[in-house]
């Protein structure tokens, strides 16, 4: 049911995380969001920079994560899951499956606003680390925007 994503997967993609990315309306400062949220020339450079996206099908793609690995860490990128299928599990069967396929310490950013995203990375174990460390950690493994890194949160596996 979890398998890696493809090229001819690339529509689907960009279909998920601008669905999904429609939570983000509102929520997240103005002035960070745009739409598409995520153009498909953005995607594009995503994956060409390395972001390596596993789906979660059921027929049809429902849910995707992004996989990245940077320097000693390996960073979740782009978890996204479609809006009809939330909150059934799939984004934890995800992030559980990517978390047995690497043996570097794991890194996830998201927007500070998204408190929902907090709670799930929080509910498996992650922790936010303090702001001064997210600074640190942003600028050595992502890169994002300076509005981005001042809006954002970084969480890490516990101990
Ligand atoms: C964040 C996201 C990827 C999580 O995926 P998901 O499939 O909704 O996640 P899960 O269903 O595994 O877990 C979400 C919640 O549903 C609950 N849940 C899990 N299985 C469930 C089930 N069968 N029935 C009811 N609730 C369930 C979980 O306990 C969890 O609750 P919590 O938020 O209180 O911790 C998804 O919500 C999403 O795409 N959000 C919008 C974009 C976003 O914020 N992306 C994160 C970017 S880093």
């Amino acid at each position: 049911m979890i398998r890696l994503c493809v090229d001819s997967d690339f529509e689907t993609i960009y279909e998920i995380i601008n669905d999904a990315a429609q939570a983000y309306q509102g929520v997240i400062p103005a002035d960070c969001w745009k739409e598409p949220y995520m153009p498909r020339e953005e995607l594009r450079h995503e994956i060409d920079d390395g972001v390596q996206f596993w789906g979660y099908e059921e027929g049809e793609l429902v849910g995707v994560m992004g996989m990245q690995h940077v320097q000693d860490v390996t960073l979740i990128r782009h978890a996204y899951v479609r809006t009809a299928r939330r909150n059934q599990g799939i984004g934890s069967q995800l992030l559980i499956y990517l978390r047995k396929r690497t043996t570097r310490p794991i890194l996830v950013g998201t927007w500070a606003d998204a408190v929902w995203a907090i709670r799930f990375y929080e509910k498996h174990g992650f922790r936010l680390v303090t702001g001064e460390e997210k600074n640190r950690l942003l600028g050595k493994y992502w890169s994002i925007p300076k509005r981005q890194v001042e809006t954002s949160v970084v969480l890490a596996e516990q101990d």
